[in-house]
């Protein structure tokens, strides 16, 4: 995948200049010092090009990007110096090829990303529950963004202050993570706010909703790290996106996209997600 969506945008731009980049550099200089692209061949076509423009909204505000960019500073789960180094460039123009094609290598849990059932039940493992057999219909479909209290973790008593009305299958909770933008720190804190084991419990069993999202690396706060992942995680029927981008987004109801990659056997996958109003 990263192959082609690397390489297939430049491909236009790229034959326009090829005989440019691809004549011998030697004596271009001296030769052609007038014709643009043959005075540096490596850095030429980019000068060239206007800056991309990155968005967090799309279609004057009725999309938004809940996924988080994935970078070198991210955080990873338990590690101080973030996921460092991801993505290597193997094959490029600078070393000669026609294209550049680049490799990467990611935790399945990085950034913004859903858990399998196996992610915390080995014999779901072994039965086969990896993320490709989680349920496009409940990734994709109304959802609800709302604010919990600052002040504490998610606890039953939470959950039941929320009241989030039956029927309502899938729920993002903003916390303090975005306003302390966690996802944002190179460095795991392990003080980030999540589901306590009662309050997963009182979810399950006490409202219809099938997708939980939260906005730092794990659903479950730390000190509950196993137990709410296994209330959550043991129907089989819950799944969990972790590591929202929920900064700027008003509350309220939206349908929400989430589409993951279909790695066989992964328990965890990046995943991207929008909400459309
Ligand atoms: C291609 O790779 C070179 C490094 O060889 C890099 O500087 C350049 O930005 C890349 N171009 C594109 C279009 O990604
Ligand atoms: C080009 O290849 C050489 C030798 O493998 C390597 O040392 C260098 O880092 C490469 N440069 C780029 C831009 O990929
Ligand atoms: C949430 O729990 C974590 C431990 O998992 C703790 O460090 C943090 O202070 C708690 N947050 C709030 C707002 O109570």
């Amino acid at each position: 995948m990263a192959k082609t969506t690397i390489a297939f945008p430049f491909l236009l731009l790229f034959f326009t200049s090829l005989t440019l980049t691809l004549t011998p550099t030697v004596a271009e200089d001296s030769v052609y010092p007038t014709i643009p692209g043959t005075q540096d061949t490596g850095c030429s076509l980019a000068n060239e090009v206007p800056p991309p423009i990155r968005r967090e909204v799309y279609a004057d505000g009725r999309i938004y990007d809940i996924s988080h960019r994935i970078t070198t500073q991210m955080p990873a789960f338990g590690k101080v110096e973030g996921i460092g180094q991801y993505l290597w460039l193997p094959v490029s123009i600078k070393n000669g090829s026609r294209s550049n094609n680049s490799e990467m290598k990611l935790g399945s849990h990085t950034g913004t990303h859903v858990d399998a059932p196996s992610h915390f039940y080995d014999n779901y493992l072994d039965a086969g529950y990896d993320v490709d057999t989680l349920d496009l219909e409940v990734l994709n479909g109304p959802a609800l963004l709302v604010d919990v209290p600052r002040d504490k973790n998610i606890t039953a008593e939470v959950m039941e202050s929320l009241n989030i009305p039956k029927g309502v299958r899938r729920v993002l909770f903003r916390t303090l993570n975005t306003d302390r933008k966690l996802m944002f720190k190179k460095e795991f804190d392990s003080s980030y706010v999540g589901f306590m084991e009662d309050g997963a419990r009182w979810l399950v069993q006490n409202t219809d909703i099938k997708l939980v999202g939260i906005d730092y690396l794990s659903a479950a706060a730390y000190v509950h790290g196993l137990e709410a992942h296994l209330e959550f995680l043991e129907s089989r029927e819950v799944i969990l996106v972790e590591g929202l981008k929920l900064d700027d987004v008003p509350a309220g109801l939206y349908n929400v996209h989430c589409l993951h990659l279909r790695l066989l056997g992964a328990e965890g996958s990046p995943t991207r997600c929008i909400l459309i109003k």
